[in-house]
């Protein structure tokens, strides 16, 4: 039986990863802070097969959750076959005006806790073992009116590949999944509103991305998009300077 380890499992993506996941045959443990809608998930998985989702509490802002992690995992002597380290959020609004807990928090969870548990987990991985970093469009680009969250996924994805490349001797891969808008509690959590963006890249459903991500999971690809047309809008933003890209972003991110 494969073992996945998924964060943020109490909603949205992660949520919709884990029950994927166990449709595919994995065992899966999960996390997040809301302890009651990851007990939701493992009823409804129990359904699906019997036993096959634990969980437990952990807000990874917690400057020890990396220890609580490693103890959890020591404790219950897991070993994983797929780590997702989906747990993130993003916040809309003006940098200078932007609050610096908000700040802080969104790197450390997006950039600081990912960077870290990975670390950690490399003892806990099994043989042929995968990394599926949940980073976003976002990470392609600088993103004027969500700048720290842009900042914090072009992180995460210069992160998973440059770990693919080393892991490749410890016979381990690190992928990223590059989503673009999906309908989950995100713009809730982003205090998005209504911006022109949503008109542009339209928000898709969160189990058709899971099941993008599971096929390009299954076929090793190096990035995952959520999107296959999302290939021609990369090309573009590599192809394009950089400045022209980030200043249509900053139009795209203003209100309507
Ligand atoms: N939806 C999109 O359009 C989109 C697009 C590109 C990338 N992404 C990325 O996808 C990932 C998942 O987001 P989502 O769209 O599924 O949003 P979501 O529905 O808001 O889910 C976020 C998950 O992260 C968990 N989380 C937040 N703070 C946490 C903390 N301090 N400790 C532990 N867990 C925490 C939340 O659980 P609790 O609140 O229970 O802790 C929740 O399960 C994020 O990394 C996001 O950046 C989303």
């Amino acid at each position: 039986m494969k073992r996945a380890l998924i964060s943020g499992a109490s909603s949205g993506l992660g949520e919709a990863f884990t029950k994927a996941l166990v449709k595919e045959g994995y065992d899966c443990v999960v996390f997040a802070r809301r302890g009651d809608r990851l007990k939701a998930l493992q009823d409804e998985c129990h359904d699906i097969r019997n036993h096959s989702v634990e969980f437990f509490e952990l807000d990874a802002l917690r400057s020890d959750a990396v220890d609580i992690l490693e103890a959890k995992i020591k404790e219950n002597s897991w070993t994983f076959d797929l780590v997702i380290n989906n747990a993130g959020f993003g916040y809309v609004g003006d940098f200078e005006t932007m609050d610096e807990t908000v700040m802080h928090d969104m790197i450390t969870l997006n950039c600081t806790f990912l960077t870290m548990s990975t670390h950690r987990l490399i003892p806990y991985m099994n043989p042929h073992a995968t990394f599926l970093n949940v980073s976003s469009l976002a990470g392609e680009m600088s993103g004027p009116g969500m700048n720290v969250y842009y900042a914090t996924k072009n992180y995460v994805s210069a992160f998973s590949l440059a770990c693919d490349i080393e892991f490749k001797s410890l016979g381990l891969r690190s992928l990223a999944f590059i989503p673009g808008p999906v309908h989950t509690e995100f713009g809730r959590v982003a205090k998005a509103g209504p911006m022109k963006v949503f008109n542009h890249v339209p928000s898709m459903d969160v189990d058709l991305a899971i099941k993008r991500a599971i096929k390009g999971l299954q076929k090793k690809q190096r990035f995952i998009l959520s999107q296959p047309s999302h290939r021609v809008l990369l090309w573009l933003v590599k192809g394009l300077p950089r400045v022209w890209v980030a200043k249509a972003v900053a139009k795209l991110q203003s209100k309507r």
